[in-house]
């Protein structure tokens, strides 16, 4: 792997670098898969072979029993929109929190204007966390959709989802249907559908399973009828002049990004040989060393649980009187650390926290991170804060 010029703790956005098999992998289904599948005979069939292979894969990660409830996807947004809008029916109830990100927000909201959907947003505590009998309460007759962000992607709040879903009781087409958000967790955190009783699943593949940008999937259980958001070819049952309901078809018209379907199996295969256990372990130990170091320095507020076991690898703070963009252009300039400042698309989080409208400083180490590195934020900080004192 190409040792990197510069510090990356952008990984919540996007992980980089990618491991170094998947890239290969990536190059290979280019370089090498000829026909789309689905759209020729013999030669599409590698390509059809890689696909589904991935998708046993993503099944077989998150515990779903049927690989084609599956629903490949170009990315987190795409997956929850196909979930919201595709779930939803006329003047229904939704629950969900206060840590929502806008890809869940805005299809809610359109939803609001244009079917009449009651939306109930429980609200987080001062850590970013939901209660689960907050959630629990909020249910009426009319609710048909319960929407969690397993973790928040500004703070890192690992939200009670199994609690939440161990307190409704198995699915059985009478509980309102429970959608997770998994986009900080999937690769991080184990989370198993079927156990758990998890009806929609939302999942970015270049976020923590260290696939390519482009990639998502949708898990859909059984029982749960999603109508589709795009029509059109499938490379099979062409006579129909209808999308066709069988799954995962219905649900994944046009050309599918090959390339990236197969570095996504990849990419999980290389998430099961580091282990999720260690790849949790190592990112808690980074975000355990930037809570120590930060919170002694003056002047530097943290957001979010203080306790590494109740979040992922995702760190907010502030330093106070300074915008988050001198912040983040200090730590660029003199030390080539990449991080993301201001609201990370989560206004909803950040009214929360009482960081809006100017957002904060967002830290967010991956597998490939390094103790010298977070210890060079930390350092750079308090540089940083040095340096004003003397002014
Ligand atoms: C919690 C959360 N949900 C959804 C998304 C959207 O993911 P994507 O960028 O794959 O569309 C993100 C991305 O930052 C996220 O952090």
């Amino acid at each position: 792997m190409t040792r990197n010029k510069f510090i990356y703790l952008n990984n919540a956005a996007t992980s980089w670098p990618k491991p170094e098999q998947v890239i290969e992998k990536a190059l290979w289904a280019l370089r090498e898969l000829s026909s789309t599948p689905g759209r020729a005979g013999y030669s599409a069939l590698q390509g059809e072979r890689e696909i589904f292979e991935t998708r046993e894969e993503v099944a077989r990660l998150i515990g779903a029993e049927d690989s084609s409830r599956i629903i490949f996807t170009s990315n987190a947004t795409q997956a929850l929109n196909l979930a919201i809008t595709g779930f939803l029916r006329e003047a229904c109830h939704v629950i969900t929190t206060s840590m929502d990100h806008n890809s869940i927000v805005r299809p809610l909201a359109r939803a609001e204007d244009e079917i009449g959907v009651e939306v109930t947003r429980v609200q987080a505590d001062e850590k970013g966390m939901v209660g689960v009998d907050a959630v629990t309460e909020a249910i009426t007759p009319r609710t048909r959709l319960i929407v969690l962000t397993h973790a928040s992607n500004v703070v890192g709040s690992i939200q009670p989802v199994e609690e939440i879903c161990g307190a409704l009781g198995t699915s059985d087409g009478v509980r309102p249907a429970v959608l997770v958000d998994a986009a900080q967790t999937i690769g991080v955190l184990p989370l198993n559908v079927a156990e758990k009783g998890i009806d929609l699943l939302a999942v970015p593949g270049h976020k923590s399973l260290y696939g390519l940008q482009g990639t998502g999937f949708l898990y859909i259980a059984p029982g749960v009828d999603l109508v589709p958001l795009i029509e059109g070819g499938t490379g099979g049952q062409s006579t129909l002049v209808r999308q066709p309901e069988v799954l995962p078809e219905k649900f994944e018209a046009g050309t599918p990004n090959t390339p990236g379907i197969a570095a996504l199996g990849e990419a999980i295969r290389f998430i099961h040989s580091r282990g999720i256990d260690n790849i949790r372990n190592h990112e808690q130990k980074l975000i355990g060393m930037l809570i120590e170091g930060l919170s002694k320095i003056q002047g530097v507020v943290l957001y979010g649980p203080v306790s590494p076991d109740e979040r992922v690898a995702v760190l907010s703070f502030n330093v106070k009187d300074l915008d988050p963009a001198e912040v983040e252009s200090f730590l660029e300039q003199t030390r080539s650390i990449q991080l993301r400042v201001g609201l990370h698309c989560s206004p909803m989080s950040h009214r929360t926290m009482g960081t809006f409208p100017e957002g904060t400083v967002r830290v967010s180490p991956g597998i490939f991170s390094t103790e010298e590195e977070v210890l060079s934020l930390v350092e750079g900080v308090r540089e940083l804060q040095k340096f004003r004192r003397k002014d």
